[in-house]
């Protein structure tokens, strides 16, 4: 299937590992020029050189997007340097995995957090966005959010064992702010959408493990089966599950599917989201 995403401008936000990262790289592949961003530049340039190095048209744009203009500069920048904007991709986020054990431990910090790093950023980073989108005649915009927006997570089942408090309430703020989104900008044919990955092996999973394994005295091998087992599939996601269905609502194909919130999960979740 040919996604026609030859030549489109992509942004995609924190992009220097993990499911960013990925995202990059498959939209690069499919011949999409693209501006990733992150705070550290030393990382951030050896994300871009590695996609250099497979032939993308990549721009490195170092910034921290909690800062007051980051989002509205990289957007900027992005579509100054490639001249038009056609797909935002928002995926930064702090991570937030050390969370507190209830709400009655949690500083206002703390629960805020998420939203501050992750939700905030995608809405300044969206509103930067829609006039270059306006201008190329329409445009897609996918953001990255998580199951803690759709499930709580009873004690033991995170392997953190942190609350998903902060996390849910950072990603469920992103859906209601997606479907929001989805309405103001359907008329000029942009169109926003929501997907969840499940726990994705990123630079964040060692860590889990590490602290599933400490707090049950297990081995890490014995923590890493018992999170697979958690999924019906039989593992954990990667960061190349996530690529295939950003990459089509992204798509010029993908004409009609806005206001959506779509789960990556293996099956873990056992709701009937409709
Ligand atoms: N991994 C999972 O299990 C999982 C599950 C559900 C949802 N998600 C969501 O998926 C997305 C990506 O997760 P991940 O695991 O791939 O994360 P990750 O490996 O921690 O990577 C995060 C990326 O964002 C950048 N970043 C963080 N804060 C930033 C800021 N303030 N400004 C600019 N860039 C920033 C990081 O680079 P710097 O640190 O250099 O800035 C890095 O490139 C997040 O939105 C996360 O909530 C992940």
């Amino acid at each position: 299937m040919d996604l026609h995403l030859s030549g489109s401008v992509v942004v995609v936000t924190g992009a220097s590992q993990g499911i960013g990262f990925a995202l990059a790289r498959a939209f690069a592949a499919e011949g999409a020029r693209i501006a990733i961003c992150a705070r550290t530049p030393s990382r951030l340039e050896a994300a871009a050189a590695t996609l250099r190095a497979e032939g993308a048209d990549c721009l490195a744009i170092p910034a921290d997007l909690t800062e007051p203009d980051a989002c509205q500069r990289v957007i900027d920048t992005a579509a100054a340097h490639f001249g038009r904007l056609d797909i935002l991709i928002n995926n930064a986020s702090t991570n937030v995995d050390r969370t507190p054990k209830s709400l009655e431990d949690a500083t206002d910090t703390q629960l805020t957090e998420r939203f501050m790093g992750k939700t905030l950023v995608a809405i300044k980073a969206s509103r930067a966005a829609i006039p270059h989108m306006r201008a190329a005649g329409g445009g897609r915009i996918v953001c990255i959010g998580g199951t803690a927006a759709r499930s709580v997570f009873r004690g033991g089942e995170r392997p953190s064992n942190g609350s998903g408090l902060p996390q849910g309430l950072g990603n469920s703020a992103l859906c209601n702010f997606v479907k929001h989104l989805s309405e103001e900008v359907a008329a000029d044919q942009i169109l926003v959408n929501v997907v969840h990955p499940h726990l994705t092996r990123t630079g964040r999973h060692p860590d889990r493990v590490a602290n599933r394994a400490a707090a049950q005295g297990i081995s890490v091998a014995e923590a890493e089966a018992q999170i697979a087992a958690n999924f019906p599939i039989g593992r954990v996601i990667e960061t190349d599950d996530i690529a295939p269905l950003v990459l089509l609502l992204a798509s010029r194909l993908s004409g009609a599917i806005t206001g959506q919130s779509i789960t990556i999960d293996g099956g873990a979740l056992r709701g009937v989201a409709y």
